[in-house]
Order: structure tokens, then C-alpha cells, then sequence
């Protein structure tokens, strides 16, 4: 039999998730987990380079954890843990660091971006982070990594950083691809439809968490902003329809021309109302899981548990190598 390609991939647990987060990434993971060999991690370590609460980062973890589960990863096929379990992540990050220059880590857009909004804690962790996510990938010998297109610089860093210890020493690392599903829908803000969906929005009904319930789904589609045209179309010059036409097409699978001829000579309420349906069809279920997923945290701390440890031995394997190469001793007893 074929040895399966490796997938990495890893989300911070930065409090809820949105339907944005879950159609842009973790859905998309869950059609892979069949095919490829997934690892799929709470990154934890990446969180602290913004301030975090001990007690609220704990909770996160957990949270996103049985979001992961909920949403449908499941976790006898794949290897689900929380990044600071495995402390190979940052042996491998020393290493690579020490290979990275600041002129590649001080042309990241994310830290340019990052570094402007929060100066009273531009740490050197936000500025290594790319280094971090590189080792991520590395360890685990990774084939693809699903991401959005604000990870591409990282993952791009991730493949010169492998070339550059494969041709000083010899072939260790594999080199990832990215991998952009064809269905990955980019989910807009509800209320001002030309910028993307995000939690941290200071208008509640700019996003759907999946924690919503379903009046609440129902409430803010109602009071998404669409436009005066009156026709359900598919166009540019529509963000609010197109945005929510992407929506549903992505939850029921329905191709968009589909929805489009359904609401022909129907006005946006008809519209508005069924998408709303769709999206709580989709999400009560996962949410339901979820919220009986965090009353059991037994049994997530098993899975977690298990999940380091399958990591762990993959991730050694790459790091016993690069030690070596690198001219450290090896540990005797
Ligand atoms: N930096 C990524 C983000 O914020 C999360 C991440 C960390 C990641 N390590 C990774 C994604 C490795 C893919 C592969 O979205």
C-alpha cells in the first residue's frame, strides 16, 4: 500500500469560532482526513506572542480542541494535540532560528502588520513566530499544509528554511506545498460584506460564532446588510447576496447557479430566511457535540494526551536527525 502524504495544519485558540474559521479551514480539514495522514494542532505556543490570560488560554485550548472534534475531525484518524505538548516544536525552532534572517522574519507582512497595532508588546516571539510554524510543519515530514492566504508568506518561509538545512547538511526535511481546497469559501463580514468575517469585530452582527444559537443565526442574517438591487444574483456589485449565496452553497453543496434560479422572482426575505435555515442546519448539530464535548473533559484530555504522544514520536524521529547533522552529541543514558 502507498504510505499516505502527511498534513499539517493548526489553528490558535483564540477564543470562539467563527462560520468563518469553519469554512474557510477546519471544514475543509475534515474532507482531507480520509485521504491523508493528518495532524492537526492547537497552537498554543503561537497564542502567547499576543498577552493572554493563564486561566482564559487553558479554556481556549479546550474550547477549540472540541471544536476540532465537534466540527467532525475525528480523532482515531487523526493526530489532534496541543502544540506545547510536544516540546520538539521549539527544539526544532532553536535550530531553524538560528538559520533565519532578520531581514526574511522583518519582511512578513503579518509581523509589519502586527508590529504597527501593538508596540507596547512587540516581543521577539511575534517576530519569530513565522520560525515556530516552520518547525511545526517541518517535523512531521509534512507533504501539505492547508492554509489561508495570510499564511502563504509563512509557508513559503517553511520550504526555503527546509531547502536551506537540506543543502548545507543533506536531505532531512520534505518540502511542503500549500494546499488551497477548491471549495474554500472566504466568509465576509455580515454588516460591511467587503471585508472578511472576523470575531474580534466590534459589531456583533458582523459575525456567526458557532456557539450561536439559532435565534440568534436567524436574527443577524435577517439583519445582514445586502443592497437595493432586489435580485438574488451573484455579483461583485453585490457583496452582501454574493457572501451569503457562498454561504449556503458551501453548508448545503449546492452549486451557486443552483440557489440562484431557486430565488428567481423572489425578493431577499424568502432568501434570508432559507439561508438562515441552511446555516442552522448545518451548525446546531456541531454545536450540540461541542457543548457535550466540553462537559466530558475526560475524555478530551485522553485524546489530547494520545495525540502528543503520536506526535511526539513522529516529531522525534525528524529532530534525532537534525541534531546530529547539526554536530550535537548524542545523549548516551
Ligand atoms: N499561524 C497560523 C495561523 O495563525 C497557525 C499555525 C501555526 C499553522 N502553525 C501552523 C498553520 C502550521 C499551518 C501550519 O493561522
Amino acid at each position: 500500500m502507498d504510505e499516505k502524504k502527511i498534513i499539517f495544519s493548526g489553528a490558535q485558540p483564540s477564543g470562539k469560532m467563527t462560520l468563518g474559521n469553519y469554512l474557510g479551514a477546519i471544514k475543509n480539514w475534515t474532507e482531507l482526513q480520509n485521504e491523508y495522514e493528518c495532524f492537526f494542532s492547537v497552537v498554543d505556543l503561537h497564542a502567547i506572542t499576543v498577552p493572554q490570560e493563564a486561566k482564559v488560554l487553558r479554556e481556549n485550548a479546550m474550547k477549540l480542541l472540541a471544536q476540532y472534534i465537534a466540527c467532525g475531525l475525528d480523532p482515531e484518524k487523526n493526530t489532534i494535540f496541543i502544540q506545547s505538548h510536544v516540546k520538539e516544536h521549539l527544539e526544532l525552532m532553536w535550530v531553524l532560528n538560528t538559520m533565519t534572517y532578520m531581514g526574511e522574519l522583518s519582511r512578513m507582512t503579518q509581523f509589519k502588520d502586527k508590529s504597527q497595532k501593538s508596540e507596547a508588546n512587540l516581543n521577539a516571539g511575534l517576530f519569530t513566530y513565522p520560525v515556530l510554524m516552520a518547525a511545526d510543519i517541518l517535523l512531521y515530514q509534512t507533504d501539505l499544509v492547508p492554509v489561508g492566504d495570510d499564511q502563504k508568506q509563512h509557508l513559503e518561509l517553511a520550504r526555503d528554511l527546509a531547502n536551506r538545512f537540506n543543502n548545507r547538511y543533506s536531505p532531512t526535511f520534505k518540502i511542503p506545498e500549500g494546499y488551497y481546497p477548491k471549495g474554500g469559501a472566504r466568509v465576509m463580514s455580515l454588516q460591511e460584506p467587503t471585508k472578511k468575517m472576523s470575531k474580534s469585530d466590534s459589531n456583533e452582527n458582523a459575525f456567526i460564532l458557532l456557539e450561536d444559537d439559532p435565534d440568534t443565526i436567524r436574527r443577524k442574517i435577517k439583519r445582514s446588510v445586502t443592497d437595493s438591487e432586489g435580485v438574488v444574483r451573484y455579483s461583485p456589485e453585490q457583496p452582501g447576496i454574493k457572501n451569503l449565496l457562498d454561504i449556503y452553497s458551501a453548508l448545503s453543496g449546492k452549486p451557486v447557479d443552483e440557489i440562484v434560479k431557486m430565488y428567481e422572482g423572489k425578493g431577499y426575505g424568502d432568501f434570508k430566511t432559507d439561508t438562515a435555515e441552511v446555516i442552522v442546519g448545518a451548525l446546531e448539530p456541531m454545536r450540540e457535540k461541542y457543548l457535550y464535548l466540553l462537559n466530558n473533559k475526560d475524555y478530551l484530555e485522553k485524546i489530547y494526551s494520545e495525540g502528543a504522544q503520536k506526535a511526539e514520536a513522529k516529531a522525534r524521529k525528524t529532530l534525532r536527525k537534525v541534531y546530529r547533522k547539526v554536530g550535537f552529541l548524542e545523549r548516551k543514558y
